[in-house]
């Protein structure tokens, strides 16, 4: 990447004190009254960056069409009137999607592409950059095992492996080989760290997370962003064990830039800043600006209390000149980066939109997974259908939460979908303003009942944390009415969190888990159903029997007396009323094609641990034959179990995966590496260490997978 420091050495020598504290200032678009005022503080170089939306939880409140000609104008401003010329950052949470609207995040992570995803991402850069967005607010890397919390959809679910998978395509979808390049956004890997911890799944609680954990298992998906040249971070919300992140130096510094050696800078969520008074370890405004500079925050989102303090901490000699100038120099070095110097405006383009319309409906289509299937799907195009359930019109909901930008109008609902597709007939009833039982005449009289269940977007996404991650109890009884008419039975089901799944399951035929699947979901759902699409998807979240079981994820370290749950060992000891083994596991998810997998091969079992410090690496490999009737993809996963190490090690942990499409009849090799990066771990003390001993690899469908061979490393 281009060394800019020499610029930015020369901009800073000419920049006052105040003009500096500007740059570490971010605020949002003025609502129309105060626009004026606004392009004053413009003038005077007050402004850093725009946050462009309105609100503490933008993506729950509708937000305005982007007016790119008033953006234009303030950053004319900024760059003709104030004196230091400096361009304006403008950031947005472009989360899944722009006017084209892709899955919720955490159901993209269900497709296990990451070429995909990064496909999705470029188009959603090349929207959003369109309409003067430089920076967005994603990647969310927040792992969570919590399905309670409604931010759950914006994240990568359960595993750190496939996170950091999922952190590396949407940065490089989103910045390219260069941000500065037409039709690049800057990515900002958050909420930096441990928020999808928060403990009830409750949005912004306390979290517990010891160091091993949070080396584990929360950070790799940031270091990967990092790594892949992610050169903003969002520091989140909550503490860490005591610790508010936003004050936090061990976090921020010593964590984040020594260890990771991230080199851009670190915006605050908003208003969090001005949080630490109520997170009880600030007194005043002045004292919430003092440890969050010092801690290495450099800008500060909405609350103005570097704007407003950072000036008379230097003359008390409570912050130096030093800090601030390093901050300042991390902000310019990413404007810089972005080209903003060279190309500060936006220049509206023609945008392929249908081309991202066929994107969104690939992507939606990967990221369905397929639960349950008794032979029933894919349906021919000439039977009569009943589409039921609540979800038959809807159109909003599909696009999920987080969606500034979309138009529900322009999202075709299932039934449109169903419809255009189908030779049959088709009887809708959405069971609003129907009672169930004329929905349930149709049952009877149809050859197939689809049901369209799910939940509102309003029940997911920041702050809308639910209780009860079942379904609405009028839907429960609409399936099992459904069932008793005695015909197939196909469920479609629009959530944006795993679902309690008995009951759900048990009385279904087939089960698509379609999510918030955005602008083309209903679409994709047809393809699936009508067998145009072969499903691939694969859960990136365990789907639990009972709420109460959560949490329950794969990678869990085993007991010392035999009750693990996800593995069905003793499963049955765990509770006195109900047995804890998931419903569907990490990983799961069916086609209408069938893979079978050879044993497992590895040419060089043992391997001295110099050697793999070295660079050289374990390579197994398994032959996968498609013996359907359809062509398909296959996820094929890889997992590791270090069988005896200094520290307890997860029974399972995703060291390895690949998607593959096998036409059928045909066989593919698919081959894996294992070396220094996959075998090892973190100590508490941010060490990372690969400790010589025999290894269990299993490779297969799922994380429930039995087919394994021994690895050795020796000492
Ligand atoms: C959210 C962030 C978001 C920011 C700006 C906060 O409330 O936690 O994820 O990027 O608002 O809208």
């Amino acid at each position: 990447m281009q060394n800019f420091e020499k610029q930015i050495d020369e901009i800073l020598a000419k920049l006052t004190l105040r003009e500096k504290i500007g740059q570490l200032n971010q605020q949002e678009t003025p609502v129309a009254a105060n626009a004026e005022a606004f392009k004053e503080q413009v003038r005077k170089g007050e402004i850093g960056s725009i946050l462009m939306s309105v609100g503490a939880t933008a993506g729950n409140d509708a937000q305005g069409t982007i007016s790119v000609d008033f953006y234009n104008e303030l950053q004319k401003i900024a760059v003709e009137e104030s004196p230091s010329g400096i361009p304006i950052l403008f950031g947005r949470d472009v989360i899944h999607g722009h006017k084209t609207v892709f899955p919720i995040p955490l159901a993209m992570t269900a497709s296990f592409n990451e070429e995909l995803v990064s496909k999705s991402y470029s188009d959603i850069a090349k929207e959003a950059s369109n309409d003067s967005v430089h920076w967005t607010f994603t990647p969310m890397l927040d792992r969570s095992v919590d399905p309670r919390w409604g931010r759950i959809i914006e994240g990568p679910g359960e595993d750190p492996y496939l996170g950091s998978a999922v952190a590396r395509a949407v940065v490089k979808g989103l910045q390219g080989e260069n941000p500065s390049e037409d039709g690049k956004m800057l990515a900002c890997a958050k909420h930096y760290i441990g928020y999808g911890a928060s403990e009830s799944g409750i949005d912004y609680h306390r979290t517990e997370i010891s160091d091993y954990t949070l080396n584990n298992y929360y950070l790799p998906a940031f270091k990967s962003a990092i790594d892949a040249g992610c050169m903003t971070v969002m520091s989140s919300f909550n503490d860490v064990s005591g610790q508010p992140v936003t004050s936090s130096k061990p976090y921020l510094t010593e964590i984040l830039r020594d260890r990771l050696n991230f080199n851009g800078f670190v915006v605050s969520d908003y208003d969090a800043v001005a949080q630490l008074i109520r997170q009880g370890v600030a007194g005043n405004d002045a004292d919430c600006a003092k440890m969050s500079i010092n801690a290495g925050l450099d800008m500060d989102m909405h609350d103005k209390l570097y704007l407003d303090n950072l000036e008379n901490l230097v003359k008390e000699g409570k912050v130096t000149v030093d800090t601030i100038d390093e901050a300042v120099r991390r902000v310019l070095r990413v404007k810089f980066i972005k080209g903003l110097f060279d190309n500060p405006y936006c220049d509206k383009k023609e945008i392929d939109i249908e081309k991202h319309r066929a994107d969104a409906r690939e992507m939606a289509a990967e990221s369905a997974v397929l639960l349950k299937n008794n032979g029933v799907l894919p349906i021919d195009k000439s039977e009569s259908v009943a589409l039921l359930g609540p979800f038959i019109y809807e159109r909003r909901t599909l696009l999920g939460s987080w969606m500034l930008d979309g138009s529900a109008e322009e999202t075709p609902n299932i039934y449109e979908a169903i419809k255009a597709k189908s030779k049959g007939s088709i009887e809708a009833v959405n069971g609003v303003d129907l009672s169930w039982d004329s929905a349930v005449k149709w049952a009877n009289l149809c050859d197939v009942t689809v049901l369209c269940l799910g939940e509102s977007w309003t029940s997911t996404g920041e702050h809308r944390a639910v209780s009860n991650i079942s379904l609405s109890s009028d839907q429960l009884d609409l399936i099992k009415r459904a069932r008793a008419a005695g015909k197939k039975v196909v469920g479609v089901l629009f959530c944006g969190r795993p679902v309690e799944m008995e009951g759900v399951a048990d009385n279904l035929d087939a089960l698509i888990y379609a999510w918030h699947g955005g602008s083309e979901v209903a679409n994709a759902v047809a393809d699936i159903i009508y067998g145009d699409t072969v499903p691939s998807g694969k859960l990136p979240m365990t789907i639990p029997r009972k709420a109460t079981h959560i949490p329950i994820y794969y990678n869990i370290t085993s007991s010392g007396r035999p009750v693990n749950n996800y593995y069905g060992e003793n499963a049955g000891e765990c509770y006195v009323d109900s047995i804890p083994t998931p419903y569907y596991p990490f990983g799961y998810g069916l086609s209408y094609t069938e893979f079978k997998y050879s044993d497992i091969e590895c040419k060089n079992s043992e391997l001295p641990l110099d050697d793999i410090k070295n660079g050289k690496g374990f390579t197994l490999c398994v032959d996968v034959e498609n013996i359907g009737k359809f062509d398909g993809k296959e996820v094929v996963e890889l997992y590791i179990h270090d069988n005896l190490a200094s520290m307890m090690r997860p029974i399972k942990e995703l060291k390895g995966f690949k998607k593959v499409l096998i036409k059928k009849g045909e066989t593919a090799k698919v081959e894996f590496s294992l070396g220094y990066n996959e075998l090892g771990f973190y100590l508490a003390n941010g060490d990372y260490v690969v400790e010589p001993g025999e290894f269990t690899v299993y490779i297969g469908e799922n994380s429930l997978t039995e087919r394994k061979i021994t690895i050795k490393i020796k000492g």
